[in-house]
């Protein structure tokens, strides 16, 4: 679809009922959403998710909403960075139609009590050591879908396991939305962009491209005929343990839809190779998928 227009000031809407009303008017003209959710403190990486909103519909909703339900006690809802004028010029800059702000208070008033859960896939990985973690996720995804109505939602493979579970979710619940999972963005280093990365003291940020090295390391491995996860794994760990700063959560290879590890690779395999690192205070995570 080609655009003619040049950068325009995206509508900001707050109210649920003003988003519902707009998304429906939308829809009755024939026209296409496409919606992008995000927490905000946005960069490159969720831009590029825009574009792709742009690209393929007549309406891109951004959505700049951090999700108190996918924060566990003691994680960082409080500290997470939060600058909305800042993500409104870059959500325009990738040429939003809207930015969809809601309030926590509309969000989820004292008497709510309704989540939607994936069962198994998000028990593991990130969900060990965040066990609540997606269940906010796809709670928050999921009324955020109703709240924009859109015919395509998209999201980054930078969080493969939150990908895999709306997924899920959106055949489970015959949610009718295509899912589209737009490629990592990195810096030039290889280190995947994200909002934590603020975080980063200056030689934790030397440290942090180790993440990316380590799956290319498997990569070259696996190209090379490395079939054994362990071996895969334990050239990974060395890789990252050189890095005084870093602290490995866990390094995983799975199979990529279903999420269940995998001792040996074998043809055909589309695997998943996965990593949550704590680089100093702040957890990294990152990931590949190669088929073998
Ligand atoms: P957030 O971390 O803000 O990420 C919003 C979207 O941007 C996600 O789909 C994420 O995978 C994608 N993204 C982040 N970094 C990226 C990068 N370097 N390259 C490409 N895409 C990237 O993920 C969430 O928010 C929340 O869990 C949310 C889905 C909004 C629900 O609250």
């Amino acid at each position: 679809m080609v655009r003619l227009k040049t950068m325009t000031r995206a509508r900001i809407i707050s109210s649920l009922d003003e988003m519902q009303q707009v998304a429906e008017e939308v829809r009755l003209s024939g026209r296409r959403i496409g919606v992008v959710p995000t927490m905000g403190f946005l960069h490159a990486g969720h831009q590029s998710l825009i574009r792709v909103a742009r690209d393929r519909t007549d309406l891109a909703i951004t959505t700049v909403f951090v999700n108190p339900a996918q924060f566990a006690p003691g994680e960082d809802y409080e500290k997470y960075p939060r600058d909305f004028e800042r993500d409104r010029i870059l959500a325009e800059e990738a040429g939003t139609d809207v930015v969809f702000h809601p309030e926590a208070q509309q969000m989820y008033p004292h008497d709510y009590q309704t989540f939607v859960e994936v069962a198994t896939m998000t028990k593991v990985l990130e969900g060990k050591s965040r066990p609540t973690h997606f269940r906010g996720v796809t709670t928050v995804v999921t009324k955020l879908l109703h709240l924009t109505k859109p015919h395509v939602a998209v999201f980054g493979q930078k969080d493969a396991q939150q990908a895999v579970a709306v997924k899920q979710m959106v055949r489970d619940l015959n949610l009718d939305v295509e899912i589209i999972v737009a490629p990592i963005v990195r810096e030039r280093d290889g280190l995947a962009l994200s909002s934590r990365n603020i975080y980063l003291l200056p030689h934790e940020r030397n440290d942090a491209p180790v993440l990316y090295e380590s799956l290319q390391l498997a990569e070259r491995m696996i190209e090379a005929g490395e079939r054994n996860s362990k071996n895969l794994i334990s050239a990974m760990s060395s890789l990252i343990e050189w890095k005084k700063s870093t602290a490995i959560d866990y390094i995983s290879i799975a199979d990529a839809e279903r999420l269940e590890e995998l001792d040996t690779l074998r043809p055909g395999n589309k695997v998943l190779v996965s990593l949550a690192v704590m680089v100093g205070k702040t957890r990294l995570i990152d990931n590949s998928i190669y088929t073998v």
